[in-house]
């Protein structure tokens, strides 16, 4: 089918690049080794410190989240450690599965993918590691394939009480720059993030926020590494200069998403999201579906996973939304396959957006024959705009 207008891209990332970052990146590359790309690079690596609420460094690599992942690893651990990782879904998998192909031993506390870690369980466990032999504690903050989001400061507090000196390492590819997050405040140790979602870029540029205490780590991590040296970066960054070819265009395009990040103010930018993931929930719940967040406090600003009911394929349903809307919708990925769609609502995105989005839903509701009440849009327009306001 052909379609005019614009494609919707609700996915829970990559997201939609706005203009004003693909006219940033549609320039000439510059010489990465002259004074003009030192020039952009410090601005950048000094300017991102602010997303991740650091004063630290951050390392940016040319690389999709997945490089980040394996970067936070490499560089704080030894082959044979012992690490905490709380399965909330699929990407603590991925994580837990990349980290064993390293040799490092997990502890991968099972989860039913619709809550976050128990801090109690976390303090459990680390009060029991009397010899603490657990060198990390990994957590996904925004876990992408189900929509809950996990209490980092409630899993530091009840590290510190259990007065673990485990590392804490934690993922927020879908989080940064949508829903609240402190590196500093919360002592993470080393926070994993990539472009493609709150940042607003395209895909193929990852990041590590790095503590004092994970720098330390590093000098006596036995695991390989070149490619992900933070050593080779940090002192390559210091005169602005990467010890390999960097992402010249990217880092332009990451340049004008932190003006536009610093112009709307990062708790603006909390509240919008905050905003729309609940006008959104709105709309399921009026739908009479189900979020597959079970606790409305870990319930993700920057997508919903909703559950088709049994007998329903998700999967034809976002297929009759593609062709029929022009818009894409998230899989459900793993276990959820063919039961959850989800909704992205990360990234640059307004009401207006956001009313489109979920009328393209329940259009697709109908039109594929899931059992739904009407209204879900009314709902989140009220939602959004409440009356007597
Ligand atoms: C929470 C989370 N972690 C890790 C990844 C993997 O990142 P990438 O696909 O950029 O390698 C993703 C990707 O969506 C994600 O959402």
């Amino acid at each position: 089918m052909m379609h005019s207008g614009r494609h919707f891209l609700q996915i829970p990332g990559p997201t939609n690049v706005p203009e004003r970052i693909l006219r940033a990146m549609d320039r000439q590359v510059i010489d990465h080794r002259g004074p003009e790309f030192a020039k952009l690079a410090k601005e950048v690596l000094e300017g991102v410190k602010k997303i991740f609420q650091t004063t630290g460094p951050v390392i940016i690599y040319p690389a999709s989240g997945t490089g980040a992942w394996e970067a936070a690893i490499v560089n704080t651990l030894s082959p044979g450690d012992r690490v905490l990782l709380f399965e909330t879904g699929h990407f603590s998998h991925l994580w837990c599965q990349l980290a064993k192909k390293f040799g490092i031993e997990v502890e991968y506390v099972p989860g039913s993918w619709r809550r976050g870690p128990n801090s109690a369980e976390v303090e459990a466990r680390l009060q029991a590691d009397v010899r603490h032999n657990f060198k990390a504690v990994m957590v996904v903050h925004n876990e992408t394939s189900t929509g809950v989001t996990s209490g980092v400061a409630e899993i530091r507090r009840a590290m510190n009480r259990a007065r673990h000196p485990a590392l804490l390492l934690v993922d927020t590819i879908s989080s940064l720059a949508s829903i609240d997050y402190r590196h500093d405040e919360w002592e993470a140790d080393v926070t994993v993030a990539g472009s493609q979602k709150g940042l607003m870029l395209p895909p193929g540029l990852s990041f590590n926020a790095v503590s004092e205490k994970a720098l330390s780590a590093n000098k006596n991590a036995k695991l390989p590494r070149s490619y992900w040296d933070w050593q080779e970066m940090l002192h390559a960054n210091q005169a602005g200069f990467f010890p390999f070819t960097p992402a010249t265009n990217l880092l332009f395009g990451l340049r004008e998403s932190l003006s536009m990040l610093e112009e709307e103010g990062l708790s603006n930018v909390f509240r919008r999201h905050n905003r729309h993931a609940e006008a959104t929930r709105a709309a399921v719940r009026e739908w009479g579906l189900e979020i597959v967040c079970e606790d409305p406090r870990e319930y993700s600003s920057s997508l919903t996973a909703v559950l088709v009911p049994q007998g329903h394929d998700a999967d034809q349903l976002r297929r009759i939304i593609l062709e029929n809307f022009d818009m894409s919708l998230g899989a459900g990925l793993s276990k959820l396959a063919g039961k959850v769609f989800r909704i992205g609502h990360l990234g640059s995105f307004n009401d207006l957006m956001l009313a489109g989005t979920l009328s393209g839903v329940e259009m697709g509701l109908r039109l594929a024959g899931v059992p739904h009440q009407p209204g879900g849009v009314t709902a989140a327009l009220q939602s959004l705009a409440p009356v007597g306001h």
